[in-house]
């Protein structure tokens, strides 16, 4: 019997706006809010070896994801992992080195990917299901639990390069046939698919899908690699767990996000900084949940300078179906302080927001055109 119930009410901000409430103060979270910049993270990170070690110790990785919420009650906890525990679990090792970022044996043909299997992923991600399992049972009450995973196409993409890369020439070039990269896609679909569903199994009661690279595909792409492969986890996660709400991040995708949200089913698409805020509240909020999207490098910059473009994004997109997010993860430099006086903002807006709205007597709803 999985943990996970359909439940209709919540006291669960963020599952709210996720379900399509209009809700304010709108949630907030960050993403990668457990990382470097928290003197916390940083300790406990220097206990172990490695970074991949804390990804596979239940108990560390719970106590990571727990700290930024202790220390800025946001309104949701992410799993503390990575999006290549699954290369890892398939069976191409993956190594983080120290400031380097991750690395993988480069996959140059196709004996490389059908060496891969999916046989020993669940076996393999025992630890992370464990971190979920250890959140679920410690979360407070009105905060809520997101597990995730990197979309087909991103994974891919770091698998073929053998990690990050400044501009994923031989993703691109498997993705324009010089590959096998459709066998590769398949295979990342399903374990992706499976590795959403043992989170959602363990306690996780949203997921989010990050494709941090669909941004580098030509528009004749897109479709087949971004979009029909998340559809097809959609639709698979959801046979399954149809109330659990799926975010997806196609960061870079520009106007075709507005193909991504009509055509993959999911119940919210989360922005990056480039993407207009007006155009985002009439093409795409009328269709999903937005999450977003102030630009990591203003929460750096603080000040006054990053309250207006707060404010900004508030006043816009809280008229519907709104979580307050950046546009990409929080960087290692960002002060402290920034983000304590971030969090206090948001919820003041939402305060002044929630004035306006009780002024002129107007019924939030989510309402599908
Ligand atoms: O959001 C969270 O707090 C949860 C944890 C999380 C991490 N990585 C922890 C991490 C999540 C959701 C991710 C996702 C992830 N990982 C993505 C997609 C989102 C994005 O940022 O684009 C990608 C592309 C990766 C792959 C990855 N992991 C890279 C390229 C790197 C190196 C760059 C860097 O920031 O160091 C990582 C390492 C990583 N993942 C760290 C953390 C906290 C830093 C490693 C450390 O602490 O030593």
């Amino acid at each position: 019997m999985p943990l996970h119930s359909p439940c209709i009410t919540t006291v669960k901000p963020l599952l709210r706006a996720l379900q399509g409430e209009t809700v304010i103060p709108p949630p907030l979270w960050l993403m990668r809010q457990a990382g470097r910049y928290l003197p916390e993270y940083r300790h406990v990170r220097a206990s172990v070896h490695s970074f991949l070690e804390l990804c596979y110790s239940p108990e560390l990785a719970a106590e990571v994801a727990l700290q930024p919420i202790r220390r800025y009650g946001f309104d949701a906890a992410i799993l503390f992992s990575d999006i290549l525990v699954v290369p890892d679990a398939l069976g191409q090792p993956l190594v983080f080195h120290e400031g380097k970022g991750p690395t993988l044996e480069r996959l140059e043909c196709k004996a490389d990917v059908t060496r891969l299997s999916l046989d020993q992923l669940t076996n393999h991600l025992t630890p992370v299901y464990k971190t979920v399992q250890c959140l679920a049972s410690t979360i407070a009450p009105t905060v809520a639990l997101l597990g995730f995973a990197g979309a087909p196409w991103t994974v891919a993409a770091y698998m073929i390069e053998g990690g990050g890369s400044k501009d994923f020439s031989q993703a691109k070039l498997w993705a324009l046939g010089k590959g096998p990269l459709e066998q590769l896609m398949e295979l990342l679909t399903e374990a992706t698919t499976q590795h959403l569903l043992a989170q959602i199994a363990a306690g996780a009661e949203a997921v989010q899908v990050f494709d941090t690279w669909a941004g580098v595909l030509p528009e004749s792409e897109f479709s087949r690699l971004i979009i029909k492969p998340t559809e097809n986890v959609v639709r698979s996660v959801h046979r399954v767990y149809p109330d659990v709400p799926i975010i997806a991040f196609p960061r870079g995708a520009g106007a075709q996000y507005e193909a991504f949200v009509t055509e993959t089913g999911v119940q919210a698409v989360s922005i990056d900084s480039s993407v207009p805020l007006m155009w985002a509240a009439s093409r795409l909020q009328p269709h999903v949940a937005i999450q977003g999207n102030l630009d990591p490098l203003a929460l750096v910059a603080g000040g006054e300078s990053m309250l207006q473009r707060v404010h900004r994004i508030v006043d816009i997109l809280s008229h519907g179906p709104f979580v307050f997010n950046l546009g990409h993860g929080i960087v290692p430099e960002t002060p402290l302080e920034h983000v304590a006086a971030l969090v206090e903002y948001v919820r003041i807006c939402g305060q002044s927001e929630r004035e306006v709205a009780n002024r002129q007597n107007t019924a939030f709803c989510f309402s599908d055109p």
